[in-house]
């Protein structure tokens, strides 16, 4: 089936957004030498790709898959590490880039997660805090855009696998999500 969609952050609004992140990123770190940058796949692969490359130096990249949603737009209320870090952590400066926060679970464990590892320092950069649902207050360091609610595909962003390479981040319609 497909949605209806709407176009809601266009390409040239993502890429001044990215821009201005990789520069106050690049003022907040600017002294430090080893930043790792943690993407939470599989939303986040291509805003980070885009957000290492507004960097101007080199930073080690790693990834976690965290599963927290099913097929479509619900959330199954249960976090698992399907893929966990490979970097080691310790004494490290590390950056986790996210897609979107909703309820906040997901970041929240992922935080947890990663703090046991004893990083020097653990921020959070985030594509999109989507506020009306959020249960667990995460600290964003760094925030790409807010919206208050309604469900994003695009740029990385999936409803079920779909319209995840999509340059823009689109909204999908409420008509066109089963059940809302
Ligand atoms: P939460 O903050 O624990 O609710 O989970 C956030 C995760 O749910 C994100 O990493 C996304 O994978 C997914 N998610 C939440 N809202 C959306 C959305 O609007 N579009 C696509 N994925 C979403
Ligand atoms: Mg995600």
């Amino acid at each position: 089936m497909q949605a209806q969609k709407r176009c809601l952050i266009s390409r040239e609004a993502i890429a001044r957004r990215v821009a201005e992140l990789g520069t106050q990123i690049a003022r907040d770190y600017g002294d430090r030498e080893d930043l790792v940058v943690v993407g939470v796949l599989k939303g986040a692969f291509i805003f980070m790709a885009d957000l290492v490359r507004a960097l101007p130096f080199p930073v080690v990249v790693d990834f976690v898959r965290l599963k927290s949603y099913g097929a479509g737009t619900t959330s199954s209320g249960e976090i698992k590490i399907t893929k966990d870090v490979e970097e080691i952590l310790e004494d490290r400066d590390v950056l986790i880039v996210e897609d979107i926060v909703d309820l906040g679970l997901t970041l929240d464990f992922l935080r947890r997660h990663l703090l046991a590892h004893q990083p020097r320092s653990l921020k959070i950069c985030a594509l999109i805090d989507k506020r009306e649902r959020r249960q667990v207050e995460v600290p964003l360091d760094y925030t790409g855009f807010t919206v208050a609610k309604g469900f994003l595909v695009g740029y990385g962003l999936d409803c079920g696998e779909n319209s995840r390479t999509l340059p823009e981040v689109f909204i999908l319609e409420p008509e066109a999500v089963g059940g809302k």
